[in-house]
């Protein structure tokens, strides 16, 4: 049987850093309540004139790199992001041309923070029909120039940074097993920047209202989150005919250490088996869990033949649920 298994593990960090003790100069807000209501202590944060390409291509290149190939032998690349470098073309597109990939497809894919789910379930249906061989997968996201430092809420959450794998056609029992998908649109304002697409332009008064910003309401979107966590992951292991003592390591999407802890609580998973770097990077949402998984691997944290079980919740809403055996 064809599985697309993952062959390579890259990440990258502006070199920017803000602590929550910068914040506290920027907004109305404190160390202590955002460690306490977030588990944040600090994100990283790209210079003015940086995209996001300019987060996701050295990570792309760090998977391919890893995985002992060069951009010549890919054959896709997918980017999830919220926040591309233009609204067109696709930074897709541009990373490709940055990698040296010649003419092969690219393309963006917007699922907010599940972003990374739902491209894992894109490039592993491309590669288990055969259309392609070797598929890059980079989530990154450049939030940071997206949050108003008077919505304190949401200015102290997110963080600038990109993950990226790589996914290439191969016979036997390792890789992905498993990938869930929902959405619930009805739940659109839950998270969301208003304006910028087509329904609403930005103009000078909006600029001035902070509609083209991150807009949340934090206490709906963590209830449901939690709820659609675990109800993720129940499926996904369902699916994978497995139980929760069969994971070795939980790589959730990282929104909150509250929501994480809560989910893996449920789970009954200790917490040497879930990965968590949200309080050195915030949320980075498309490039959360790619960020997660590679930092992690880097650390000797994934070995072969180890059980991964990743899951996400974000705007849209969105959330989805994997099983990868390594
Ligand atoms: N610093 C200080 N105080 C803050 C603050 C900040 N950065 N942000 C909010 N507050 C204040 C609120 O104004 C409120 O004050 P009040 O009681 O005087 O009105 C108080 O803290 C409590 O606010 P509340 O919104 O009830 O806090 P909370 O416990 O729900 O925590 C979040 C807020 C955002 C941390 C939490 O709701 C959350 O993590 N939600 C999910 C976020 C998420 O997952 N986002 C991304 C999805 S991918």
């Amino acid at each position: 049987m064809i599985r697309s298994r993952i062959i390579g593990t890259g990440h990258f960090l502006p070199e920017r850093v803000l602590t929550n003790k910068d914040l506290e100069s920027l907004c109305d807000t404190t160390d202590e309540w955002i460690r306490q209501r977030t588990g944040i202590e600090q994100r990283h944060a790209a210079k003015p004139g940086e995209g996001t390409s300019d987060l996701c291509t050295p990570a792309a290149r760090m998977a391919i790199e890893s995985a002992g190939l060069t951009p010549a032998d890919v054959d896709l690349l997918i980017c999830a992001t919220t926040t591309p470098d233009y609204i067109f073309p696709a930074t897709a597109c541009v990373i490709a041309d940055s990698l040296g990939m010649g003419t092969k497809p690219a393309f963006d894919l917007n699922a907010a923070c599940s972003g990374f789910m739902y491209g894992l379930a894109t490039a592993d249906a491309f590669v288990r029909s055969g259309a392609y061989k070797t598929v890059v997968l980079t989530g990154g996201e450049l939030a940071t120039n997206r949050v108003s430092f008077r919505k304190r809420d949401t200015a102290v959450l997110f963080g600038d940074g990109a993950g990226a794998v790589v996914l290439r056609a191969e016979e036997g029992d390792r890789g992905v097993l498993t990938t869930h998908l929902w959405s619930d649109g009805s739940g659109r304002e839950v998270l969301w920047l208003p304006a910028g697409g087509s329904k609403i332009p930005v103009t000078a008064q909006n600029v001035d209202d902070d509609i083209n910003t991150i807009h949340m309401k934090g206490k709906d979107l963590f209830r449901r989150a939690v709820i659609e966590f675990t109800n993720a992951v129940n499926v996904a292991l369902e699916a994978a005919g497995m139980t929760f003592s069969d994971i070795d390591l939980f790589i959730p999407h990282q929104a909150n250490i509250r929501i994480i802890e809560s989910v893996a609580e449920r789970m009954g998973l200790p917490t040497e088996k879930c990965v968590v770097n949200i309080q050195k990077v915030g949320n980075c949402t498309a490039g959360s869990i790619p960020l997660a998984l590679s930092q992690a691997r880097d650390e000797g944290r994934v070995k072969d033949g180890q059980v991964l079980l990743l899951a996400s919740f974000g705007a849209g809403l969105t959330w989805g649920s994997a099983v990868v055996r390594w």
